[in-house]
């Protein structure tokens, strides 16, 4: 195992290991607080955060844009409670960096109101799904280093081109997340397809010689994301030249820490998995493909689609609903009442839905799928209901590897510190 060297990220001398953001307070400023503390790069998630004490999610106002107000106003004393928590616990250590998805509804406003709050604290916004041009001039106005999340040297290329150059001194890395094995939403696109993985080195080259290309300081590191589970299988990518500096970002193995309010939960479904109860899936509202643990939510999305295939109602209590595609799926009536319950509740938080059919911009709205789901609500009731089962799990590739890994044997679920030096150590 080659000893890792501390290294720069925004703007701080680290260990090069990071905690990947997760959505709906699987990452919090608990979390992200920790990670910092033991010298590492701890990422808060920016979307639907908590005060402290927690939120319920509950909403007052009548219509959908009055409702994204209440997201919003709610969103931005979360950001702040957690990177005030985030700061306390690291007691100056490390990285504290806040996650957001591009793909959010109402982004910019949402950028533009919260970043001058946490100036001076916030040390970074990582942000992905989606093209973030106006990101690096968000942070760069507030002091605050921008990392995109990007999986393809295409995509930076053109993200560079049309928002990121002017401001490139507030760079702090550049996170690629491999596509084919990273938990939640995914890059696979027409020229990435599903089928046609390849090799992170040969993306990690690519990408660094468009950094070198573009004129993009070497000390600027790349963060490998998506399928790293310990760094003794990393060995290649470590002290190489045609990489240069980088760090790994671990998004799955920090759900089972002490330190994560989730980890009791979900640990008996985690530590039982097996690589088939893992898949990439296209039931997520914003169009994405995403990576989720197989479980009876997802079982039943998978149950729904399959009824495309059948050519009338089966039973007296069916109710055919219309795919965007032409198809029908079918449903009992307590289903599809549900859906429609859920869609006059519809809180626009992402600027695209193809379940409520809610579009950010203009009056437009989007073809409705009943093959989807709330995202905000699925995320927020596999965090905070009692049964994870029955709701939206996002898990990495790797998630069967908790079964096997002496680590987490009898159990055990270890500390933050504890799972960092592991990864110091390539276990
Ligand atoms: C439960 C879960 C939620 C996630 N939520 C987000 C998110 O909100 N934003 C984001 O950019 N990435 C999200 N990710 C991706 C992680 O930040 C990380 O890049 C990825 O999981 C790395 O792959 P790994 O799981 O193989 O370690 C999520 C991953 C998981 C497992």
């Amino acid at each position: 195992m080659k000893t890792l060297q501390k290294i720069k990220i925004a703007g701080k001398t680290v260990l090069p290991i990071v905690e990947g953001g997760k959505g709906i307070m699987v990452s919090n400023g608990t979390t992200a607080g920790h990670f910092a503390r033991a010298g590492a790069v701890g990422t808060l998630s920016g979307t639907a955060a908590d005060r402290v004490p927690r939120h319920e999610r509950i909403f007052h106002a009548k219509t959908v844009r009055q409702r994204q107000d209440e997201v919003q106003e709610q969103n931005t004393a979360g950001v702040v409670a957690q990177t005030n928590l985030a700061c306390e616990i690291s007691n100056g250590n490390g990285v504290v960096m806040m996650n957001v998805l591009w793909e959010l509804g109402r982004i910019v406003p949402i950028l533009e109101g919260v970043l001058p709050l946490v100036r001076g604290k916030l040390d970074a916004v990582a942000c992905g799904a989606g093209m973030p041009f106006q990101l690096a001039e968000l942070c760069a106005k507030n002091g605050i280093y921008f990392v995109p999340i990007i999986s393809s040297a295409r995509a930076f290329k053109i993200l560079w081109a049309r928002g990121f150059k002017p401001h490139k001194e507030w760079l702090g890395a550049v996170i690629y997340e491999d596509p084919w094995l990273a938990g939640g939403h995914l890059g696979i696109t027409n020229s990435d397809p599903i089928d046609k993985p390849v090799k992170p080195m040969d993306k990690l080259i690519e990408l660094r010689s468009l950094m070198r290309e573009l004129g993009i300081g070497e000390d600027v590191p790349i963060i490998m994301a998506g399928g790293v589970w310990n760094l003794a299988e990393w060995q290649d990518f470590i002290d190489n030249p045609a990489i240069g500096a980088i760090a790994f970002q671990f998004g799955t193995r920090p759900i089972l820490v002490q330190e994560s309010h989730v980890a009791k939960k979900w640990q008996p479904i985690l530590m039982n998995l097996t690589k088939d109860d893992i898949a990439v899936n296209k039931f997520s509202p914003t169009g994405f493909y995403s990576m989720a643990v197989r479980n009876s939510f997802f079982k039943r999305l998978e149950a729904r689609k399959a009824t495309e295939d059948w050519d009338g109602p089966r039973g007296e209590n069916t109710v055919g609903m219309s795919t965007p595609d032409g198809k029908k799926v079918w449903l009992t009536r307590a289903e599809a009442d549900d859906i429609k319950k859920m869609r006059g509740e519809c809180v626009g938080c992402i600027a695209h839905c193809s379940f409520s059919g809610f579009c950010d911009f203009g009056d437009t709205t989007m073809p409705l799928d009943p093959r989807s789901f709330c995202i905000s609500r699925q995320l927020y009731w596999a965090c905070y209901n009692e049964n994870p089962d029955e709701h939206l799990m996002f898990v990495g590739a790797n998630g069967h590897r908790f079964a096997t890994d002496p680590m987490y044997e009898n159990d055990h679920i270890p500390t933050i510190k504890e799972l960092v030096q592991a990864i110091m150590e390539g276990r």
